[in-house]
């Protein structure tokens, strides 16, 4: 394999959460580790979540665009991490599920109070499509939560995924005493607002030692004794290969604030989490230690800066090396293309890389070539797949509110749809575009920035769609037919596919069973093939 010690050292993660579970403390912590940062607060990302649309715009603006917290590059004990992150803001969610097709692995986070909640049951939905696996982290157990047994029944059940418990820990709030590692068989004790060292962590291979009621009294002593022998005897050992197909996640019991558990989370991390892995193309499957370079685009960025419309493409590399100033071939495009400066994401800064390797993520430099899923190669013609468009859930009609300003708001509209910020439609037959994004938040970033960025003013009406299905068939007679016949709710994407927006669940399933000739699907994946 070419490249294999870069390669084994790597891991590509992301961590993911519903909206205040602690990804962003968990990722400070991460960051302290790994030196990558000096001081607690340092990482601001999440923190849009609590402000309104207009100070998004200007938190985004004043933080660069969150290039430098797109992704955070790290070394921990010789292993190089690549951390994604992905947006806090539910209505931001389709850019999560992209940046999921570019890590290896996630760890997510539960709020031990408040359990599975929304966005934790959807994240899983991607990741379980994926295989990806996962690690559970279970925070703010300095917080009177839910029982643990019954917060496991409840993650599995509603995750669908089986739990391996790493660590256990001793009550939960005020009476939180720490958590047992199962895997190291120490104790480590918990005293809030101090940070859990080395030296607090107690070795204890035999549970039954008199020293254990010592430090957490008797009462709680026989508890996790009860407990441990329950937990290794449903559970035995962790059986690594099925944490690695996506089938069992290792869980761990902390409290990130108190970065508490963390250290346990990060060396089982690194010892367990897979190094970068091959990938599905249109071709073969391409992986990392292949000779040439190959790597898709998860992410755009634009520059907020009205004055500049370039933008920076997030690159994952897959295969091969990535070499500054080399030409390389854009599969969509048909065209080569070099960069000569492309980021890397050492710490917090963006750094002008000359090389990167499978696993790493590289800003490039766009002024309007790329969209979300293009692949860059050595000349090879495949694409990477499975990196697909998921269906919007409100749909909005785009009325221009200066008519001087068409050309700018149709080519804003087409370049912040490249970006993935929303998707594009135009209805069936007519010229009216529409625009169908995950949340509300997203249609008023258009509007400022078209505003903003193109000098064009639009309204958006409100559409009655809840759903947007691609549609094919092998039989295009019945498709035309069934276009004809249901013109109004017929759009084509950008790409010219065709799309049926479905009014409400009901009349979804009803034209489904009416055609059975018709597929419906809800990703925008199957045409891939075609493109
Ligand atoms: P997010 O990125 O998942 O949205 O969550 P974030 O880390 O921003 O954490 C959400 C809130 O939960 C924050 O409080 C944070 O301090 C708190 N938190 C994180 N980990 C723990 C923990 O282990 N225990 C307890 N008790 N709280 C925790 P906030 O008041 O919303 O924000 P801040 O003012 O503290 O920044």
């Amino acid at each position: 394999m070419k490249y294999q010690s870069e390669i084994e050292r790597r891991r590509t993660f992301a961590i993911i959460s519903h909206p205040d579970a602690g990804k962003t403390t968990l990722t400070e912590k991460l960051l302290l580790f790994g030196g990558a940062i000096q001081t607690a607060g340092a990482v601001k990302s999440n923190k849009i979540k609590k402000y309104a649309t207009s100070d998004f715009m200007e938190i985004e603006r004043q933080r660069g665009i969150s290039v430098a917290t797109s992704v955070m590059t790290f070394e921990y004990k010789g292993t190089l991490i690549n951390l994604l992150d992905t947006p806090g803001h539910k209505d931001f969610a389709e850019d999560t599920y992209r940046t999921l097709t570019a890590v290896d692995s996630v760890i997510l986070v539960i709020d031990s109070v408040n359990g599975v909640e929304e966005q934790t049951r959807r994240l899983m939905e991607v990741c379980r499509m994926r295989d990806t696996p996962v690690i559970v982290f279970i925070n703010k157990l300095d917080r009177d939560g839910k029982n643990r047994f019954d917060l496991l029944e409840e993650i599995e059940k509603e995750l669908k995924i089986s739990l391996h418990p790493m660590t256990w820990p001793i009550n939960s709030g005020k009476e939180f005493k720490g958590v047992y590692d199962l895997f190291d068989k120490d104790l480590l004790l918990f005293t809030p607002n101090t940070k859990a060292s080395e030296e607090d962590a107690l070795r204890i291979s035999d549970l039954r030692t008199p020293l254990l009621d010592e430090k957490i009294g008797e009462k709680d002593a026989a508890i996790l004794r009860e407990d441990i022998e329950l937990v290794e005897g449903v559970h035995g050992e962790l059986n690594v290969n099925d944490y690695l197909a996506g089938k069992v996640a290792p869980l761990f019991f902390g409290s990130a604030i108190n970065n508490f558990g963390v250290k346990e989370l990060l060396e089982t991390f690194i010892r367990i989490a897979p190094s970068p892995q091959c990938r599905p193309t249109s071709e073969r499957e391409v992986c990392p230690g292949d000779e040439k370079l190959s790597g898709f685009v998860f992410k755009i960025h634009a520059n907020l800066d009205p004055k500049h419309r370039d933008r920076i493409a997030f690159m994952r590399v897959c295969s091969g090396k990535f070499e500054r100033n080399k030409y390389y071939h854009h599969v969509r495009l048909d065209k080569e293309i070099r960069f000569s400066n492309p980021y890397s994401f050492l710490a917090r800064q963006k750094d002008i890389i000359s090389e990167a390797y499978p696993g790493d993520v590289v800003g490039l430099f766009d002024t309007g070539n790329f969209k979300i899923g293009d692949t860059l190669t050595e000349g090879d013609r495949f694409y990477f797949t499975g990196i697909p468009s998921f269906s919007p859930e409100i749909f909005k009609e785009v009325v221009n509110k200066d008519p001087m300003k068409t050309k700018q708001l149709e080519k804003g509209l087409l370049q912040l749809t490249d970006e993935g910020v929303a998707q594009l439609f135009t209805q069936f037959g007519g010229n009216k575009k529409i625009i169908g994004c995950v949340g509300e938040l997203q249609f008023e970033v258009i509007q400022y920035r078209l505003l903003h960025e193109y000098g064009a003013s639009l309204q958006f009406n409100t559409l009655p769609f809840y759903k947007a299905c691609w549609i094919t068939s092998s039989d295009p007679q019945k498709l035309h037919e069934f276009t004809r016949f249901k013109s109004a709710n017929i759009a084509n994407d950008k790409d010219g596919h065709l799309v049926y927006l479905a009014q409400s669940e009901w009349f979804l399933n009803t034209e489904r069973n009416n055609n059975p000739e018709i597929e419906f699907h809800f990703t925008s994946e199957i045409h891939k093939e075609a493109v």
